[in-house]
């Protein structure tokens, strides 16, 4: 599906962003795992996508960091020539309730999840239009679309993504490149392996379908999302949530 084409996952050492990079790398293509600090999580998911039979590198780079993705997408260019897929998947998490978040705590989420997005897509929109084809994938999430208690600066963000998406999508769209964007619900990772028992089991009680989501449910429809048979569709954002947002 992917043979020839070369993709960028931020954030792709762990997690979600280390499922779609295996999804990605299983399909053909030759993939860079970016990653902001646990080198060990990156080689390890290098190992996966080498046994898988792919190309594959690592990249250290915060993404928040314009020299650092500056640097991050010449690699690409000077290893592969080209940038077909990028997907936008680092984030974190910083939560508090609003009048107890420190400026910090929005800082570091609003820079990381939402102006890591805008210094990666505009850096490879660049690649693209030369190419006249790309895909972008934005992960925002069901708290972009929903809210949540102690999360204003998170939601902020991914809501944010959202608009994002659909202003670059209008932009690109008669250039051959697609913009779209994933709303994950609860999905079983690092990130949600801290909260409670207790938040957990609310969690579950509401979503229709009765379980939490997998890395790898996230994966599929990002898979679908950066192949040609989603050629027609850009600027939508798809809900991966077992019924969460509905
Ligand atoms: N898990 C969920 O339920 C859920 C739901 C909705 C949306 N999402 C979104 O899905 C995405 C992935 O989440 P996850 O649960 O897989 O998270 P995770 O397991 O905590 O992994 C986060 C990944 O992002 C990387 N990262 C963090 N800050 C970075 C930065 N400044 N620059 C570059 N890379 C950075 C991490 O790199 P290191 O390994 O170096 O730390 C890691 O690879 C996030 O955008 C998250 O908001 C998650």
């Amino acid at each position: 599906m992917f043979r020839d084409k070369v993709a960028l996952v931020t954030g792709g050492s762990r997690g979600i962003g280390r499922a779609i990079v295996l999804s990605l790398a299983k399909e053909g293509a030759k993939v860079l795992i970016n990653y902001k600090g646990n080198e060990k999580a990156a080689m390890e998911t290098l190992e996966e996508v080498k046994k898988i039979g792919a190309e594959g590198e690592i990249f250290r780079a915060d993404v928040s960091v314009e020299e650092g993705v500056e640097k991050m997408f010449n690699f690409i260019l000077e290893k592969w020539g080209r940038l077909d897929i990028l997907v936008n998947n680092a984030g974190i998490t910083k939560d508090n309730l609003l009048i107890r978040m420190k400026n910090e705590e929005w800082e570091q989420v609003i820079n990381t999840n939402l102006k890591g997005v805008f210094y990666c897509t505009r850096a490879a929109v660049k690649i693209m239009l030369k190419q006249r084809y790309g895909r972008i994938i934005n992960v925002s999430s069901v708290i972009g679309l929903r809210g949540n208690i102690g999360q204003a600066n998170y939601a902020a963000a991914k809501a944010g993504i959202i608009g994002f998406t659909k202003a670059v999508a209008r932009e690109v769209a008669s250039r051959g490149i697609t913009v779209n964007a994933v709303a994950p619900g609860f999905i079983l990772t690092d990130m949600t392996e801290v909260l409670s028992e207790e938040m957990k089991k609310k969690v579950l009680e509401e979503i229709p379908m009765g379980r939490f989501g997998n890395p790898e449910d996230v994966a599929n429809v990002v898979k679908f999302l950066a192949s040609d048979e989603a050629s027609y569709i850009t600027g939508v954002v798809l809900s991966i949530d077992g019924g969460l947002s509905i």
